[in-house]
């Protein structure tokens, strides 16, 4: 009686532990929307690395560009209780209050991408995302190097910043960078200063009004790609040349991006890379075997691409797009 009463709790030890280990890990991803191949790359790699993990599972919203749908989708993940919330902000501001709420739902916080203001005040593992600023300073120093290069260094050149959605940190820290670095290069005239929302469509419409107000323009420095994008077919239905009548400066390096550079009608990217996924899966990794994080910031290392290599933003020197096209998986 004694060994079937031992056998009979071996057992149902054993089912409880096996339906333990055998519960997935449940990583809920609230995404900003899907308004440019940046954003798409970044959902791609991130639902690969954690949907092809074993045992892991990922709970996806798409915030479609609203701030509202976010916080509802944050809530929803609490009630849910998920394991870990991986999280990046439409906006900066406005978080506090639902950022709090997943803290005292102890539930693990990974920030990615954009980095809310209230960082300081809440707690998080990590943060992985692109120094913003540091990229709005090279896109501006890249268009003053490049005209130095070219001989064109003491004439007034006219230049128009088009901007990501306001009150993203993407935005305001590259206008802040692309401000800072205008002040180093006098010959650059700033004429026209307007957010084209990250969309490639609002980059071609905000271009197509700045062609008909403004007598002339030089240089364009866009704050991603998609509107750079969006903006040479502006150009190019105007009857100008992109890439040559106007120097264009993209954001991100996306492929487009670099085919527009091949093909001569864009002149520059600067990385900001989507890839988070091989900063995530070790994170997550390593708290479930226990180990601590506490609010690492990290900024990946990030190039600038162009025509022809070789302009020095002291940080960084810039590669010749052709030479690494091949190499681009986003
Ligand atoms: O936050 C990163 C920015 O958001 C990318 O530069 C842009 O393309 C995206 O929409």
């Amino acid at each position: 009686m004694k060994k079937v009463l031992c056998f009979t709790l071996a057992l149902v030890l054993l089912v409880c532990v096996s339906a333990a280990s055998a519960k997935d890990v449940v990583i809920a991803f609230s995404q900003i929307g899907q308004e440019s191949d940046w954003r798409t790359a970044n959902t791609d790699d991130l639902r690969s690395a954690i949907e092809n993990h074993p045992g892991w599972k990922l709970v996806y919203d798409d915030g479609q560009q609203k701030q509202e749908n976010q916080i509802k989708a944050l809530r929803n993940f609490i009630t849910q209780d998920v394991d870990y919330i991986l999280f990046t902000g439409v906006v900066s501001t406005g978080w506090d209050e639902v950022l709090k709420e997943v803290n005292e739902a102890e539930i693990p916080l990974l920030l990615i991408d954009r980095i809310p203001d209230c960082a300081d005040k809440i707690d998080y593992v990590a943060a992985f995302g692109g120094d913003f600023v540091e990229e709005g300073r090279r896109q501006v120093a890249w268009a003053g190097e490049y005209l130095k290069k070219a001989g064109r260094g003491d004439e007034d050149v006219n230049i128009v910043i088009m901007e990501g959605t306001t009150g993203a940190s993407a935005q305001t820290g590259r206008t802040e960078g692309n401000l800072k670095a205008l002040k180093e290069y006098p010959h650059l005239k700033l004429v026209g200063q307007q957010s084209g929302n990250f969309t490639r469509a609002e980059g071609q419409a905000v271009m197509e009004s700045w062609l008909k107000s403004i007598p002339k323009i030089d240089v364009l420095i866009a704050q991603n790609d998609d509107m750079a994008l969006g903006a040479i077919d502006a150009i190019k239905a105007a009857g100008k040349v992109p890439g040559k009548d106007i120097i264009i400066v993209g954001c991100d390096s996306v492929k487009a991006a670099f085919d527009a550079i091949v093909a001569g009608e864009m002149n520059c990217t600067v990385e900001c890379t989507p890839l988070y996924g091989a900063f995530v899966v070790p994170t997550i990794e390593g708290l479930e075997k226990g180990e601590k994080f506490s609010k690492q910031v990290i900024h990946p290392e990030e190039g600038v691409f162009d025509t022809d290599g070789g302009i020095d933003l002291g940080t960084v020197k810039s590669v010749k797009a052709a030479d690494v096209i091949s190499q681009r998986r986003y």
